[in-house]
């Protein structure tokens, strides 16, 4: 089809998110869970990279050869940074020790500060676009980091003792304020290593994560025994990637795993998601996979997410082909693998230009519905990539300029599957599963990018209707 007829039809498809907006008003419930942080924002350039690797003392064979993807002193960090950087990849490495953190304020510091975790970020968003109430797990919430939360009286939190209260106005002095370094790096830049130059194929971010809670999942108890008691629609959960099997990790997933199913049991009408992160200790990615992805009704992935699950769910070679050749259609494999390997209903990937949703044909949300809520979701996301926040007034005001990759991919997944239905709206099928793509909306100069495919998933989910 020609190029341009492909995208106006795309465009159309687009204009219903305005009814979908306001159609998320009518959700009336959610809650968000279990990590909830403080984001310090970087943006590194190629100069400032090239300064801190001679700082440090690393030489063009030591930034190429990475034997461990934790943070144990300062080099770890410059060759994390690296790694990101000259391959255009998102990664998170845990930062295991105080004084590197330390490092970091003094050395790094930060342009502005944002909330920051799966769960936070979530809250922020879906409050933002009118849930009605949407209540937000924090399992430390000092001055500092409730400030992060967005300023709405329908976001809430607990406070010490309990009482239920808007986020942002809460102060629980004994609290710690968890921060989280975000490096984030713009396309095209360069950085010259011993006279090698590297260009940064993509704009992503390599964050350093160091955060003595969340790295112990420590839970808030009022939140775990009060919110039983709410009606909820949805509860989107993540934050487990950041544990270390060296330090009991796969024992507090089987504890967490417990207090979901207890959740669950008490909600029976509530969807719960499970949005997985990056993972780098494999035998936590493996436990993610084996007893928290079943337990979930619906899952959201990107595609560097999809190999490494796939590596835990012993399909080396699938995994290799997608490292290899990341396009929609090994993609699809990748996660159709998922799907029988968990059970999981619903998987949604978001990769790059474009989304794909696999999910049971009875799932109890519509393929349709799904669409629409898919569309939704990359308006926002846009949204939030060219301002840095989620505004309605800054929503309604994303052009539908639909992502050429995406298109692209798009094309190239319905001539392979032999579907032209999937190409033309989107509707597919896989094995005895519904298939539902969207090409999306890329912004070339994002302002932040840190938390995009949180939003994807939270809104495509909410305003799936
Ligand atoms: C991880 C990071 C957190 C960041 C989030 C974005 O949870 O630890 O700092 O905000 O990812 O998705």
């Amino acid at each position: 089809m020609d190029t341009q007829i492909f995208k106006q039809l795309w465009q159309k498809h687009y204009e219903i998110v305005p009814v979908q907006l306001q159609k998320i008003k009518q959700v009336k419930g959610v809650a968000t869970g279990f990590n909830a942080n403080i984001d310090a924002i970087y943006k590194m350039t190629g100069k400032k990279l090239a300064e801190l690797i001679k700082k440090v003392g690393l030489s063009l064979g030591d930034v190429e050869n990475i034997e461990r993807c934790r943070i144990l002193d300062e080099k770890d960090f410059v060759k994390g940074v690296f790694k990101s950087f000259s391959r255009g990849i998102a990664e998170e490495w845990i930062c295991e020790n105080k004084e590197v953190y330390d490092w970091l304020q003094k050395e790094i510091g930060y342009d502005k500060l944002q909330i920051g975790g799966q769960g936070g970020i979530m809250a922020n968003v879906l409050s933002s676009v009118g849930v009605k109430k949407v209540f937000a797990h924090a399992n430390s919430l000092p001055k500092l980091q409730a400030e992060q939360f967005a300023k709405c009286d329908h976001l809430l939190s607990f406070d010490e003792n309990g009482n239920v209260k808007p986020a942002y106005q809460i102060d629980r002095k004994k609290d710690l304020p968890l921060i989280h370094w975000i490096i984030e790096f713009s396309r095209g830049d360069t950085v010259e290593v011993d006279g090698k130059k590297f260009k940064t194929p993509k704009a992503n971010r390599f964050i350093a994560t160091y955060d003595p809670l969340n790295l112990k999942l420590v839970l808030d108890e009022n939140f775990m025994e009060k919110i039983k008691k709410e009606k909820l629609d949805f509860v989107v959960l993540s934050g487990f990637h950041a544990l270390l099997a060296k330090s009991g990790g796969e024992a507090l997933i089987d504890k967490a795993a417990e207090r979901i199913k207890e959740w669950k049991q008490k909600a029976p009408d509530t969807l719960f998601h499970l949005e997985i992160a990056s993972t780098q200790d494999m035998l936590i990615r493996k436990a993610i996979a084996l007893k928290l992805v079943p337990l979930a009704d619906s899952i959201g992935i990107n595609e560097r997410e999809t190999i490494d699950l796939l590596q835990v769910l012993d399909c080396k070679s699938l995994a290799k082909r997608c490292n290899e050749q990341t396009t929609a259609e090994n993609l699809l494999k990748g996660i159709s693998k998922i799907k029988e390997k968990t059970g999981v209903k619903r998987v949604q990937l978001h990769m790059f230009g474009l989304y794909l949703t696999l999910q049971d044909k009875d799932f109890c949300i519509t393929p349709q519905e799904n669409f629409k809520g898919m569309l939704t979701a990359a308006v926002v996301a846009a949204s939030k990539a060219k301002t840095g926040e989620v505004d309605e007034k800054n929503v309604k005001a994303i052009p539908y300029d639909v992502s050429d990759v995406g298109l692209i991919e798009l094309d190239s997944l319905s001539v392979a599957l032999g579907q032209p239905d999937l190409a033309l709206n989107g509707m597919g099928r896989y094995k005895s599963w519904d298939l539902i793509a969207v090409p999306t909306i890329l912004i070339e100069n994002p302002i932040t990018l840190v938390g995009m495919g949180d939003t994807i998933s939270s809104i495509s989910l909410i305003a799936s209707r």
